[in-house]
C-alpha cells in the first residue's frame, strides 16, 4: 500500500468549504485504490494572520517542506485588503510558496465536455465547436516578482512602478513545459505575448522559437494578448496549449474557466523542476459567496486529482475522480452559478455536489 504525506492549506473564504469536499473525495479514492494519504492541515492566508500574526507561519512552511505535495484552497479577502502589499495573504503566503518551492510551471486545463456545452456562456454553435485548452502559465517571475517595485515621490508627482523581467533561462523552461504538454495533447502551442510593444515579449518569442526547433511535430503560433482574449470567445477550438507569461496567464486562465461555465471548475497544478507541486483552484476565496454553502467544490476536487496524477503518480485514482466529476455534471448536479438565475432554486449545495461525486467513486 502506497503512503504519501500531504500538506493541506484550506485558507480563507470558500477555501475551507471546498477543501472539506476534496478531502471526502480523497477518502473515497484512497479506500478504493488502497492508497494512504496522511494529510496534515496548516493555517495559511488571512486565517493565519488572525491566528498567528503572519500569512505563512514557519510551521506551515516546514509542513509543506516535509510533504510529498501541497493541496491549497484559496486565500485573501476584504478583511486583509488594507494591509501593506508584502503582508497581504496573496504576496506573503501564495506568492511566497510559489517562489520558495520554485513552482514555475502552472498548468490550468479548461475543457467543455461533450454534452455539457449548455453550461458555457458561449453562443451554442461556438461552444459546440469545442473548448479544450491547457494554459501553461509561468508562475515565479515576470511582473509579479521583478525588482525594483515601489512607490516614490509625493503629491501629484508620486509614482508607482513594477518591473517586468524575464531571463532566457526562465522563458526556456516554461516553453519546454508547454511543448512537452503539447506532445501529449493535440501538438499545438500558441504563445501569448505583446511583442509589438514589450521588450520582454520580444525575448520571449525568440526563446520560444528556439525551443520549438526541438519539437518539430508541434505547430507553433504566436498571438498578441489582446487578440487572444477575443479569439478565445469567437473561436476557442483553435487553441490547444496556450503558453503565457505570469500576468497574461493569470488573465487568460480566468477567461478559460468561464468559457467552460464557472470559475469554480478550473483546477491547477504548480510544479517545479523536481516534480514537487502545489495544487489549487485557479479561482479565489470568493468573498461574495463564502459561508453560504453554495461554492462549487469541483475546482478543488479536480486539483486533488491533478495532485494524484502529477506528484503521486496515482493515475487510476485521478482518472476515477475526473470521471466522477464529469458524471456529476452530466447528471445535472450543479451548484447555483452554473444555472440560469430562474432555475437556481434547484441548485445543489457544495456538500451535495461533494457527496454525489464520491458516490460515483465508492
Ligand atoms: P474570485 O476568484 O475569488 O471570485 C471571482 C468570481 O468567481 C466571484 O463572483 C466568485 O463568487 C466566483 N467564484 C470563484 N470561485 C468559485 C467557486 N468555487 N464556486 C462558485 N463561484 C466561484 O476572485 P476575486 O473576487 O477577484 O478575489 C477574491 C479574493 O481571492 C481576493 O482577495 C483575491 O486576491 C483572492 N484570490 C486568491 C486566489 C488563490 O488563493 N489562489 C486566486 C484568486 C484570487
Ligand atoms: C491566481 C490568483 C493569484 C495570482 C493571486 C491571488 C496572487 O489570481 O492564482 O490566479 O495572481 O496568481
Ligand atoms: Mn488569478
Amino acid at each position: 500500500m502506497a503512503t504519501y504525506h500531504i500538506a493541506v492549506l484550506p485558507g480563507d473564504g470558500i477555501g475551507p468549504e471546498v477543501m472539506e469536499q476534496a478531502n471526502r473525495v480523497l477518502d473515497a479514492v484512497c479506500t478504493k485504490f488502497d492508497i494512504t494519504l496522511e494529510r496534515t492541515t496548516y493555517p495559511v492566508g488571512g486565517f493565519a494572520i488572525d491566528q498567528h500574526g503572519e500569512a505563512l507561519p514557519q510551521t506551515t512552511l516546514d509542513g509543506c517542506e516535509q510533504a510529498d505535495a501541497i493541496l491549497f484552497g484559496s486565500i485573501g479577502g476584504p478583511k486583509w485588503d488594507s494591509l501593506p502589499l508584502d503582508k497581504r495573504p496573496e504576496r506573503a503566503a501564495l506568492l511566497k510558496l510559489r517562489s520558495h518551492f520554485d513552482l514555475f510551471s502552472n498548468l490550468r486545463p479548461a475543457k467543455i465536455y461533450s454534452g455539457l456545452e449548455h453550461l458555457s456562456p458561449l453562443r451554442s454553435d461556438i461552444a459546440q465547436s469545442g473548448v479544450d485548452v491547457l494554459v501553461v502559465r509561468e508562475l515565479t517571475s515576470g511582473i509579479y516578482f521583478g525588482q525594483p517595485k515601489g512607490l516614490e515621490g509625493e503629491g501629484e508627482e508620486q509614482f508607482a512602478f513594477d518591473t517586468m523581467r524575464y531571463s532566457k533561462r526562465e522563458i526556456r523552461r516554461i516553453a519546454i513545459s508547454a511543448f512537452e504538454a503539447a506532445m501529449k495533447r493535440n501538438k499545438k502551442v500558441t504563445s501569448v505575448d505583446k511583442a509589438n510593444v514589450l521588450v520582454c515579449s520580444r525575448l520571449w518569442r525568440e526563446v520560444v522559437e528556439e525551443v520549438a526547433k526541438d519539437y518539430p511535430e508541434v505547430k507553433l503560433e504566436h498571438i498578441y494578448i489582446d487578440n487572444a482574449t477575443m479569439q478565445l470567445i469567437c473561436d476557442p477550438a483553435q487553441f490547444d496549449v496556450m503558453l503565457c507569461s505570469n500576468l497574461f496567464g493569470d488573465i487568460i486562465s480566468d477567461e478559460c474557466a468561464m468559457l467552460t461555465g464557472s470559475m469554480g471548475l478550473l483546477p491547477s497544478a504548480s510544479i517545479n523542476g523536481s516534480g514537487f507541486g502545489m495544487y489549487e483552484p485557479a479561482g479565489g476565496s470568493a468573498p461574495d459567496i463564502a459561508g453560504k454553502g453554495i461554492a462549487n467544490p469541483i475546482a478543488q476536487i479536480l486539483s486533488a486529482s491533478m495532485m494524484l496524477r502529477y506528484s503521486l503518480g496515482e493515475v487510476d485514482a485521478a482518472d476515477a475522480i475526473d470521471a466522477a466529476v464529469v458524471k456529476t455534471l452530466e447528471d445535472g448536479i450543479l451548484t447555483a452559478e452554473l444555472m440560469p438565475k430562474e432555475e437556481r432554486v434547484n441548485a445543489s449545495s457544495t456538500a451535495a455536489v461533494g457527496t454525489y461525486i464520491l458516490q460515483q467513486i465508492s
